[in-house]
């Protein structure tokens, strides 16, 4: 099938390098020319795992293209998937204008009888306004409009996408139905549960997800504090709830509050619905504002529990909103490092992949090459993303490096039993705090021997 995607970006790119490898024609086309330019030349503008080699191996099978050209790329499509970024508006509520000046775009171009597939996340009724908006610039209702819903993250996008737990596809049409059923078979084939329902449903089933997904990670980080307070292990009690198969183990990791480009925007783009329709989503709104202030009362306890002097430096470990992507969209590190520095201190950050796009959001930041240069001579490091380079540090080369001695593990890396044996004060999410007085710890004294006596010491 001839597929034309409108917007390359995580989305679309994903979405349109793996239809292509399924066997489809795909084009992407993207209102930004540049990067169309720069994907011409496999230069990918985010970093996403497994991307680049299905990429190549698309392009070089003859079955993905990309192109500047709108009515070129559109013209002979038999689907028009669009999947163009959908942010908060001021209010939180969806700001549709770019699925909308897309469908207005592409209106006058479509061959007759194609589908246009909304694969950006839109509210409910979204289908519908798309349909209006094409049928206007061409004078006729003749062009069907579905909704196909994307579940992939960040990080895993291909594997995501190939291996799907379900794919929704929304129609209100027999036509608009088939085709989505024909882009999809070799799923359906495979045995992938096909949720075949109206648009309508479709956008619903997209937002319910994410928010559930949300609020269990916002439960989650709830009872990780209460462990604290309690000196219960947040790691036992996901372990004996998750265990229930009506509750399950994914996405009960705490962390410093959700970020990313996608559940954040939704949530408020799902309260906002239903504050809109008059079925207010009380759980959510809760939700948003706590994760909000999560962020906040995690800087809040850097200063209190790190004892820092006035000025003080403090390393920042991780700036993506996850691991595995370059993404910092409403990532924790953006609203902790100002609160660190409006309270006066001074931060070294480091992140393998995300410093150039930290760098847009923040300033005032000093930046490090690697963890150890971060930490070295600060007062405390703090662990923001579970990137697996962290997961490896070398705690005795991180406690040598810092002029003192806490680390705040805010993705729960490492055994709490262990890092006292370093000379660390460690605090971590929903489990007690330990301190290097414990047994088997390293007396200050003998740290600041130890880190006298390594190599390169001045
Ligand atoms: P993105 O910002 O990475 O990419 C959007 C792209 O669309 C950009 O390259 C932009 O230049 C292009 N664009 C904007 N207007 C255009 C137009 N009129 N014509 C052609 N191109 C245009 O966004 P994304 O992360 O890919 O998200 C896209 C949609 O998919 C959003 O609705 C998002 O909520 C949803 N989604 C995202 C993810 C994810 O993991 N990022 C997962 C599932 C769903
Ligand atoms: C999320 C959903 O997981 C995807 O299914 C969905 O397609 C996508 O949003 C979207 O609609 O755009 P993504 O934002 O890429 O994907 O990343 P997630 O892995 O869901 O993580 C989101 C945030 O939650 C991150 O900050 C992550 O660190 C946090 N998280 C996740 C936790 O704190 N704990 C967990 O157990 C899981």
């Amino acid at each position: 099938m001839q597929i034309t995607m409108i917007g390359a970006g995580y989305v679309g790119l994903a979405t349109g390098t793996c239809l292509a490898n399924m066997g489809h024609s795909v084009r992407c086309f993207d209102i930004n020319a540049a990067r169309i330019v720069r994907l011409e030349h496999f230069d990918i503008p985010i970093y996403e795992p497994g991307l680049e080699e299905a990429m190549r191996s698309a392009v070089e099978a003859g079955r993905l293209s990309f192109s500047t050209r709108l009515r070129e790329s559109v013209a002979e499509a038999d689907a028009v998937f669009i999947a163009v970024g959908t942010p908060s508006g001021a209010d939180g509520s969806i700001d549709l204008s770019h699925v909308l000046a897309a469908a207005k775009q592409i209106g006058p171009h479509l061959r007759r009888g194609a589908t246009v597939v909304i694969k950006s996340t839109v509210v409910v009724g979204t289908a519908r306004r798309v349909r209006e908006i094409i049928a206007r610039e061409r004078g006729a209702f003749d062009i069907r409009v579905a909704s196909n819903p994307e579940f992939l993250r960040e990080g895993s996008a291909m594997k995501d996408f190939m291996e799907p737990d379900r794919i929704v596809l929304g129609a209100d049409d027999t036509r608009s139905r088939n085709i989505l059923r024909a882009i999809y078979r070799p799923f359906e084939r495979a045995g992938v549960p096909m949720v075949i329902t109206t648009t309508g449903n479709a956008e619903l089933i997209k937002y319910s997800a994410n928010a559930f997904l949300a609020l269990k990670i916002g439960f989650i980080n709830d009872v990780a504090d209460l462990c604290e307070k309690t000196g219960g292990d947040i790691a036992d009690v996901t372990r004996g709830i998750g265990l229930d198969r009506r509750i399950g183990e994914s996405f009960l990791l705490p962390g410093p509050g959700f970020g990313g480009s996608c559940f954040p925007k939704d949530t408020r783009a799902f309260a906002a619905t239903g504050r809109q329709f008059g079925a207010p989503q009380k759980l959510v709104e809760t939700l948003i504002a706590r994760n909000d202030q999560r962020k906040l009362l995690l800087a809040r306890r850097i200063l209190k529990e790190g004892r820092l002097a006035p000025e003080s430096t403090v390393a920042v470990l991780g700036l993506a909103f996850k691991a595995n992507t370059d993404d910092v969209r409403e990532a924790a590190a953006l609203s902790i490092i100002p609160a660190l520095q409006e309270a006066g201190l001074r931060v070294v950050a480091h992140d393998p992949k995300a410093v150039p796009n930290a760098k847009e959001h923040l300033q005032d930041v000093a930046w490090a090459d690697c963890p150890y240069a971060a930490c070295t001579d600060a007062s405390a490091v703090v662990i923001l993303t579970e990137w697996d380079e962290y997961r490896r540090l070398n705690l005795d080369r991180v406690a040598r490096a810092l002029s003192g001695d806490a680390l705040f593990d805010f993705r729960n890396l490492f055994d709490p039993r262990s890092v006292g044996q370093h000379g660390l004060r460690y605090f971590s999410l929903g489990r007690a705090a330990t301190s290097v007085r414990q047994k088997g710890g390293i007396s200050p004294i003998d740290r600041w021997d130890r880190r006298v006596a390594a190599p390169g010491h001045a």
